[in-house]
């Protein structure tokens, strides 16, 4: 691998012999460890670690985090990925020793403040869904997605319908992860198209029941859609596809826009699944740990995951396994707990009264946005959006400028890009989500680059198609990034027992 930057490996500052720390001497006799795990078991060559000092350490780490760009650091309108800030009380309180030490089997009888928490988490989850019951142990919004559509596989099972109902509707706007779930759960998926308004084409979705009739299981919709638009025909669609026999998973990944506003399980839809980890303020990217939720209407509730976390007669908390039609366990334990730990105070701090301010400012937010740059950056559907707008660069084109070259030049004011060419239907298509936490100032700082941007399109293309110009690094290879993933450095050092690092 090439070196891109001016920062030496920790391979690179290793000096033989140097330390880092001085375990402590254990002056008590020990058994060798040898004797106590076996020979076979202990690895013969030292681990090739870097031999540097704690100081180096510290340094090397500190200068490669100032390298990142992360929500701490500046506004990061990543549309339908929503990085929002993570309020330090989140944290304070997830690292209580009582949330951290606690052991996940520990007795119930220990563990009683940990089960009030969740219990009290799906409680409030409830509250906001308007649904029957919830279930805290999916650990992502695709895991979620593949939970619900489990539910709704073994309802149609419970009915006697498992081998006939195979397909799963999917709009043509819905994010991959929708109809990857699809597949993984053993359905097949037909794509509905998106209408001139943004909502779902109900011609054509009445046609699609009418053609497959008793194949169709469930449609997957995501609501507000991913064009950033609250779908005007969610509530028919839904009592279409009840009146064909199936069920509607909604996509809540977006439900910044509606909390405290509207409860999903109210428009008609039978299950849907949460991004605590955006929705709720707690930490995501990087791959995870995020965490879900899955709230569920009646009907499917007796196919839940098990442990369930109840309450009991005499007001203590415990995991209750007897479920005979439960669809069994989804993850290990209880989900990502200490995510569940933040959520839970981000509701709390919030109140229950002013917890609608969270919808109501994450769409003020954004329509405040696009308000500013419509005239530059059209949006897609000429409508008010709700939590992202979901606007075209398509004018530019004809200078040779591309919504890539937009969102690499934001870099050079400053700021992470938003979300592009996503929704698919959307050409040259930038989706920018505020969220709510964001100030005025910041939103106008923000729009004031785009549109100076959208100036230089126009007088100094070529400003754009170099962009970026003043990060550590210029443009990348991001496909070959996530198609060649080399997670580990290798250069001299060599390890013998190990697998090859390009692991794709
Ligand atoms: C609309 C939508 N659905 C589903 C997902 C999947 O969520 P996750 O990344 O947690 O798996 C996302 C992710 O951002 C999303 O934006």
């Amino acid at each position: 691998m090439g070196r891109i930057v001016d920062v030496p490996l920790i391979y690179e500052r290793s000096v033989p012999g140097r330390l880092g720390v001085r375990p402590p001497v254990c002056d008590v006799p020990v058994r060798p460890l040898a004797e106590l795990i076996g020979t076979k078991n202990l690895r013969t060559e030292p681990p090739h670690l870097p031999e540097v000092s704690e100081l180096d350490t510290v340094r090397h780490y500190t200068r490669l985090s100032q390298r990142n760009y992360g929500i701490d650091v500046g506004f990061y309108p990543l549309g339908s990925c929503t990085m929002k800030y993570n309020p330090r009380i989140n944290e304070k309180v997830a690292s209580l020793p009582g949330f951290t030490h606690a052991h996940p089997l520990l007795p119930q009888s220990l563990s009683q403040g940990a089960l009030q928490l969740m219990y009290e988490l799906q409680e409030d989850l409830k509250a906001i869904t308007g649904f029957y019951a919830i279930t805290l142990q999916n650990v992502a919004g695709a895991h979620g997605e593949l939970l619900s559509l489990m539910l709704i596989k073994a309802y149609h099972e419970s009915r006697g319908q498992g081998a006939t109902r195979k397909v799963v509707l999917v709009p043509d706007s819905a994010h991959g992860t929708n109809p990857a779930s699809a597949a993984l759960c053993g359905f097949s998926v037909r794509s509905i198209p998106t209408d001139a308004d943004g909502n779902t084409d109900l011609d054509a979705l009445k046609k699609a029941l009418d053609e497959l009739g008793e194949q169709v299981a469930a449609m997957m919709l995501t609501n507000p859609s991913t064009l950033g638009l609250f779908d005007q025909n969610a509530q028919t669609a839904c009592a279409l596809l009840h009146e064909a026999g199936a069920l509607v998973f909604c996509d809540g990944a977006n439900m910044n826009a509606l909390v405290g506003v509207v409860k999903p399980a109210e428009v008609g839809f039978d299950c849907m699944h949460l991004n605590l980890h955006k929705t709720f303020s707690t930490p995501h990217g990087g791959g995870g740990p995020g965490a879900g939720a899955v709230g569920v209407a009646e009907c499917l509730e007796p196919f839940l995951p098990t442990p369930r976390i109840v309450r009991t007669e005499e007001g203590r908390y415990a995991l209750a396994y007897d479920f005979p039609q439960s669809i069994g366990r989804v993850h290990a334990f209880y989900g990502n707990f200490l995510n569940l730990v933040r959520a839970y105070t981000y509701i709390r701090a919030y109140g229950g009264e002013d917890l609608h301010t969270i919808g109501e400012f994450a769409v003020l937010n954004a329509n405040y946005v696009l308000a500013r740059i419509r005239h530059a950056f059209p949006p897609a559907v000429d409508r008010l959006c709700m939590h992202e707008c979901v606007v075209t660069a398509q004018a530019y084109k004809q200078y040779g400028v591309r919504a890539f070259d937009i969102a690499k030049r934001l870099l050079d004011y400053g700021f992470h890009p938003p979300t592009m060419y996503f929704p698919l239907i959307v050409p040259e298509c930038l989706m920018i989500e505020p969220t709510e936490s964001e100030s005025k100032q910041t939103l106008d700082m923000f729009a004031n680059a785009l549109l100076e941007i959208a100036h230089e399109a126009m007088e100094q293309p070529d400003l754009l198609r170099n962009a970026p110009h003043s990060t550590p690094v210029r443009r990348l290879d991001e496909a070959g990034a996530a198609k060649q993933l080399v997670l580990r450095w290798q250069g001299e050092v060599v390890y013998p027992h190990e697998v090859p690092a390009c692991a794709c």
